[in-house]
């Protein structure tokens, strides 16, 4: 079933830049789904409409199977149902401390106390960022400010985490934990979407892919469909994961052989390598 799902979505941006152009994009519940373009693609224009920041220009958006309503009350709601971690962690935090920012949400829909403040420890706790209660979120480091939205967002307990390149600014330890921190939470049912340039996690985490360039959907498949068609990749300014593009040097500069297409994952590369070396055995 798709949670969210748009049909030939246009927005265009008031001084007339056209930034998406029929767009149709789905989510299948309960999964991880990535969303991969260049800069200036539409990848934020297009996740501010799953919480209806944005409204398209034209065409339509079903969160959940119901047309989204645009009605104070119902974006509420909305708002409980999908939660988006900005590009910019400065576009959300604005309380003078981090507890009290991570508090906001679940203060806003008059949750009681207690349980607003057992949820901000826990977030915080989930995101690693403990300790840092009191201090003012404009004083902490980009990732620090990263991982403090993503905070908020966890408090509210969504359906639908959207989170708007959730890994960069992050150093790598922090990027694989906020990572492992999302596969959690997906395998406890929430479904996850994430816009990236980062094409090394893509293979290891998506369920299903998305690129868009210049404000369309040039592409939908697994890791696997996008990244063996290697001229969309460059079409859209992006690139292969390292490991893959290991494994086409292998084969271009040695002339080895690794079947039809190349692994995109380590562990698909180990596999691969057993297969070759067992093949190699039989035949010599
Ligand atoms: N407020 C705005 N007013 C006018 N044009 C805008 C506005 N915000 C974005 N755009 C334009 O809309 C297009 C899509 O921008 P968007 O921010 O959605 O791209 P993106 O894929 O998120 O890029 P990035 O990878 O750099 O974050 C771009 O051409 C951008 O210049
Ligand atoms: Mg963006």
């Amino acid at each position: 079933m798709n949670i969210i799902e748009t049909k030939n979505i246009i927005y265009q941006y008031p001084d007339g830049t056209e930034a998406l152009k029929n767009v149709n994009f789905s989510a299948t519940k309960g999964k991880i789904v990535m969303l991969m373009g260049p800069n200036g693609a539409g990848k934020s224009t297009l996740f501010l409409h799953f919480n209806g920041i944005l409204r398209p220009t034209s065409g339509s958006l079903k969160i959940d199977g119901a047309p989204v309503s645009y009605q104070r009350q119902d974006l509420m709601k909305l708002r409980q149902k999908v939660g988006i971690v900005f590009q910019n962690p400065d576009d959300q935090l604005f309380a003078p401390t981090v507890a009290e920012d991570v508090a906001f949400g679940p203060l806003n829909i008059d949750l009681p106390e207690e349980e607003v403040k057992s949820r901000v420890k826990e977030a915080l706790k989930r995101v690693d960022m403990e300790g840092f209660e009191e201090r003012p979120p404009h004083y902490l480091s980009g990732g620090q400010k990263k991982r403090v939205a993503i905070a908020g967002i966890l408090a509210m307990r969504p359906e639908i985490m959207v989170l708007d390149e959730p890994t960069s600014g992050l150093d790598p330890k922090g990027a694989f934990q906020i990572m492992r921190l999302l596969c959690k939470l997906n395998r406890e049912g929430i479904t996850i979407i994430i816009a990236t340039h980062d094409v090394d996690i893509v293979p290891i985490y998506a369920h299903e892919v998305y690129v868009i360039s210049e404000g369309e959907i040039l592409k939908k498949g697994t890791p696997q469909e996008v990244f063996e068609d290697k001229e969309l990749i460059r079409k859209a300014n992006l690139r292969l994961p390292h490991i893959t593009h290991l494994f086409e040097r292998l084969h271009e500069e040695d002339q080895i052989s690794f079947g039809k297409s190349y692994p995109l994952t380590v562990s698909e590369a180990k596999k691969r390598i057993v297969e070759m070396t067992r093949d190699y055995k039989k035949f010599n």
